[in-house]
């Protein structure tokens, strides 16, 4: 293993009962993928190989992808639960998806968990024992979804248990971009818009407020409209070299059901991201936070040689390839406008010195004007990342959590359900003491950042990507 993302995937789990103990158990959910590598001796299949030097980092980049778009199968030509290495996103109670368990109340409520990723494929998994238990793509919501690609980062309405997200079908003449719902109330699927103007292109996550769902395609472009990619089997493998002449294009979708299709289309300087922080309606502009970077090398530095402090190749990465707040504005989105020009998207600020990725929010204010965002962070006083930050977005100030030696994980924000301010609630993150080698979970007060709690392991938990968080209250 060679990449932060190339890991095999497990899936942890954290309760917490009333009586304040902590109970934690952990899984496994690609075996299958692994047997395969025992059966064969080789990792080939999932981009192990020793190609040339360049093919090769590219492939062991992204095997996350790799076996979900192949569907690995074992000696017989079954294909099992486990034979995919899915591990990006967790969703649980997904609209328009059959239930994980046969238990009918499910498992402290959680009736069906799927583990995603940025292909087009969903894991089943038990709720109570995380076991894989089936495989899906997404033409079981919409015949139409047959794209290889998808965002791991699906849009969640917490209102009313809507879903949204993108199907993406490569191809060398129109790649297209088909972008659904999912209907939280009646469990059907609708798709919104069919985007044929657009590139191929690995885009993580996309936006949504009251009105409108907003993909934005920025030229992470996947070289030959992407029909490389079943081919190279990843998507890192197949990107086009970056230009720095290429522009993001933001499609703003009417989100209702009868809708309008892309009702606007936006432009700007190209940039490379990961993961929209929140977004919203204000008047008739559209408003957008969303940590970027200048391009993709930020995906070269997380090889793992580049991240682990005690090796020497890591201090050449340190302060490069950050990523930057930044701050989009959609003006006059249902404005009539003449112009055959697309117009552009306003830069309303981007911080150079704010330095964070997985960022999240109280999940209360999606959708709505937020003032504060968490999120791990680099400043440098590791090879990875150093701490929690809270950020105001008003008066721009920055508040950590941090302990040296220590590296947190995306820390996951849980609301008080008493609160009266966007900032009540607790922040869980699982960090890593780097000097014991033994990983916690520590619980912020989401106000102060001091600690309110700890529960110690006695083993590390792998730095994984995405949590969720489901309250049994
Ligand atoms: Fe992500």
């Amino acid at each position: 293993m060679n990449h932060w993302f190339d890991g095999f995937s497990r899936i942890h789990r954290f309760e917490i009962d009333s009586s304040d103990k902590v109970y934690y158990r952990s899984r496994t959910t690609c075996d299958g993928v692994i047997e395969k590598i025992r059966e064969t001796g080789t990792g080939k299949d999932i981009t192990f190989g020793q190609q040339d030097p360049c093919q090769s980092m590219f492939r062991k980049l992204m095997s996350t992808f790799h076996s979900a778009l192949t569907t690995q199968s074992n000696s017989e030509g079954k294909v099992r639960p486990s034979d995919v290495n899915v591990g990006v996103t967790l969703s649980t109670n997904l609209a328009g998806l059959p239930p994980t368990t046969d238990n009918t109340i499910g498992y402290g409520g959680i009736r069906s968990l799927y583990a995603k990723t940025d292909a087009n494929v969903l894991q089943a998994l038990d709720p109570e024992t995380l076991e894989p238990v089936g495989l899906a793509k997404q033409g079981v919501l919409h015949p139409s979804l047959n794209g290889q690609l998808s965002a791991a980062h699906g849009c969640h309405d917490h209102v009313n248990g809507d879903f949204f997200n993108y199907n993406l079908l490569l191809g060398a003449g129109k790649p297209t971009y088909r972008v659904f719902k999912v209907d939280g109330k009646t469990n059907e699927t609708v798709i919104l818009a069919t985007i044929r103007d657009a590139p191929a292109a690995y885009v993580h996550s996309s936006f949504l407020t009251e009105k409108y769902i907003i993909l934005c395609v920025w030229p992470a472009k996947l070289a030959h409209g992407g029909i490389t990619v079943p081919f190279e089997k990843n998507i890192v493998g197949s990107l086009a070299t970056w230009n720095n002449s290429d522009k993001a294009t933001f499609y703003v979708i009417d989100r209702t059901t009868n809708g309008r299709g892309v009702v606007r289309k936006f432009t700007s300087k190209g940039f490379f991201a990961f993961h929209s922080v929140n977004a919203w309606d204000e008047g008739d502009d559209i408003v957008m936070d969303i940590p970027i970077f200048d391009n993709t090398d930020v995906l070269t530095k997380f090889y793992i040689t580049n991240l682990m402090s005690t090796n020497s190749d890591a201090k050449k990465w340190v302060g490069k390839a950050l990523p930057q707040l930044a701050r989009f504005r959609l003006p006059n989105v249902t404005t009539r406008q003449d112009s055959p020009n697309i117009p552009s998207a306003i830069l309303e600020y981007k911080k150079t010195n704010v330095n964070f990725e997985l960022p999240v929010i109280n999940p209360n204010y999606a959708m709505k004007p937020n003032r504060y965002i968490y999120a791990v962070v680099d400043r440098q006083k590791s090879t990875f990342l150093d701490g929690v930050i809270k950020y105001d977005t008003v008066n721009h100030e920055q508040t950590f959590w941090e302990d040296h030696g220590h590296t947190p994980g995306e820390p996951i924000f849980v609301a008080d359900p008493n609160g009266k301010d966007e900032d009540d609630g607790v922040l869980l993150t699982v960090v890593l003491d780097g000097r014991e080698e033994k990983s916690y979970l520590l619980i912020l007060d989401a106000k102060s950042m001091k600690e309110i709690a700890r529960a110690e392991m006695q083993t590390r938990v792998q730095f994984g990507f995405h949590g969720t968080y489901h309250g049994n209250l």
